[in-house]
């Protein structure tokens, strides 16, 4: 079955209301989930695992930026460390961190994840999910306040939940002045801020995995030096969606901005670019005693396995020996590419006239001199769905975005920028999105018989038709 049918397929099967259908006698804790459930079925809106991968369908989705996964060079990479290790190692850790499972190999290759980062230390944990909630769980201490970015990752506002921090504030996303405002509110609300006997740890991301902008994070430096000159405010920064990106053979902002002094806390992640899976926590002797001392998620949990670790130390080894730089450069251009393509296309043009589509990365996009691979197509609440559905017929895997991942009143479609994409993949992608935004139009000005969208319709026949 091609990809898009057997996606509506299961997508349909998911959104069925199931609890009218349930027995009295079924036990009450499944009917209560289910009815849970059935709100978000009721809406079309129920979170479905997506079926299988398919490199037959064009990818604007996947976290392989570098394509390391694709090309099969991490499992080739992975393959060689293995096999350096010989027959001397064991599978699994067999303990935490703070007991039995605290091996050589593993702190060898945390001592080389640091050197790369010009960090004192680094942590490898089970993911980057995971070291956010981590660290947020170990280094506000009683009293102290987190100030958020309002469009951090779902890990960063989990770990906000775990945390004893007495304050927790967000302020307006990647606006300094909106920080500065945060800041001077605490310090004004309690004395023992402003004496630095209370500490305030600041969450931003390099990359915002929705927007796809990046921190202004020497600007967020100098207002947090400037609220707080006693250095009790302090960064931590999530480079989810730098890491093998930007910055020195794909090293992150904060090296890209020669910040390493003035950033408390990295997290770095493994399961995008670096095509392998884990978190990476960069921090100082001192975090580092406080992670080990005050995070139950990392003390109490095994450490990770050999092969996790070889798999990190692969992808590191790419990335420091310069192996990645030809698809760092392939993604640059094939962004810039698109930037350039969409601006002169002519059905883009209109679409964005009428208010159907944005793109707001697209203004001035040739002042920046690095771009992020995520670029949100700002579309209108609901047509993320109907948008979504022409691509996938189209054979292009675009995802939408909805509230709550995105703040209500706002949708998107999140395109997702690869070396292995290619200009005719772009310019598929721009003239079918202008298809459908002229499609739009037509409709919205009545000057067509139909007033639902081609895509909508397609799926109404195929699951009228049982999918056929
Ligand atoms: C910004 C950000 N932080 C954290 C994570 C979680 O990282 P991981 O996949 O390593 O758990 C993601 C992945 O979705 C992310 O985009």
């Amino acid at each position: 079955m091609v990809y898009y049918k057997e996606f509506f397929q299961e997508w349909a099967a998911h959104q069925v209301l199931r609890r009218p259908s349930m027995k009295q006698s079924e036990p009450a804790f499944y009917r209560r989930l289910e009815q849970a459930l059935d709100v978000h079925r009721e809406k079309g809106a129920l979170i479905i695992l997506k079926p299988r991968w398919d490199d037959s369908v064009i990818d604007f989705t996947s976290s392989d930026f570098l394509s390391l996964s694709r090309s099969g060079r991490i499992r080739n990479a992975f393959m060689e460390e293995l096999g350096s290790l010989g027959d001397d190692w064991r599978l699994s850790a067999s303990g935490s961190r703070t007991q039995y499972g605290n091996y050589d190999y593993l702190r060898q290759v945390e001592d080389e994840i640091a050197a790369f980062h010009n960090a004192e230390t680094a942590w490898v944990c089970h993911s980057g999910f995971f070291a956010n909630i981590s660290v947020l769980e170990a280094v506000a201490l009683p009293g102290d306040a987190i100030v958020w970015d309002e469009l951090s990752h779902a890990s960063t506002v989990v770990g906000l939940r775990v945390s004893v921090a007495a304050h927790k504030l967000s302020f307006q996303h990647n606006n300094p002045d909106a920080l500065r405002d945060v800041l001077t509110r605490l310090k004004t609300d309690d004395p023992a801020f402003a004496r630095g006997d209370r500490s305030v740890l600041i969450c931003v991301e390099s990359v915002y995995s929705m927007e796809g902008d990046i921190c202004p994070l020497r600007e967020m430096v100098a207002v947090a030096k400037e609220v707080f000159p006693t250095g009790n405010a302090q960064f931590i920064i999530d480079e989810a969606h730098s890491n093998g990106i930007i910055g020195p053979d794909g090293a992150g902002l904060v090296q890209m901005l020669g910040l390493e002094n003035e950033i408390a806390i990295r997290v770095h992640m493994c399961s995008k670019a670096l095509a392998s899976t884990g978190g990476v926590i960069l921090c100082n002797k001192t975090v580092r005693a406080t992670l080990a001392h005050f995070s139950r998620c990392l003390t109490y949990s095994g450490a990770p396995s050999v092969p996790m670790v070889a798999s990190i130390r692969a992808a590191y080894q790419l990335l420091s020996s310069g192996q990645t730089a030809k698809e760092q450069g392939q993604l640059q251009a094939n962004v810039r590419y698109f930037f350039q393509a969409l601006l002169e296309h002519p059905d883009w043009e209109e679409a964005l006239d009428e208010g159907l589509l944005s793109v707001p990365l697209a203004e001035e996009w040739e002042e920046r001199s690095v771009h992020s691979h995520v670029i949100p197509i700002k579309v209108r609440p609901s047509h993320e769905a109907h948008l979504f559905g022409h691509l996938l017929i189209a054979n292009i895997n675009a995802y939408p975005i909805s509230y709550p991942t995105v703040p209500k009143g706002t949708a998107l479609i999140r395109l997702v920028f690869h070396a292995h994409n290619t200009r005719e993949d772009i310019d598929y992608l721009l003239n079918t999105i202008g298809a459908w935004a002229i499609e739009m139009l037509v409709i919205e000005r009545g000057e067509s018989k139909n007033t639902v969208p081609a895509a909508q319709r397609q799926f109404l026949a195929l699951q009228a038709n049982g999918w056929k």
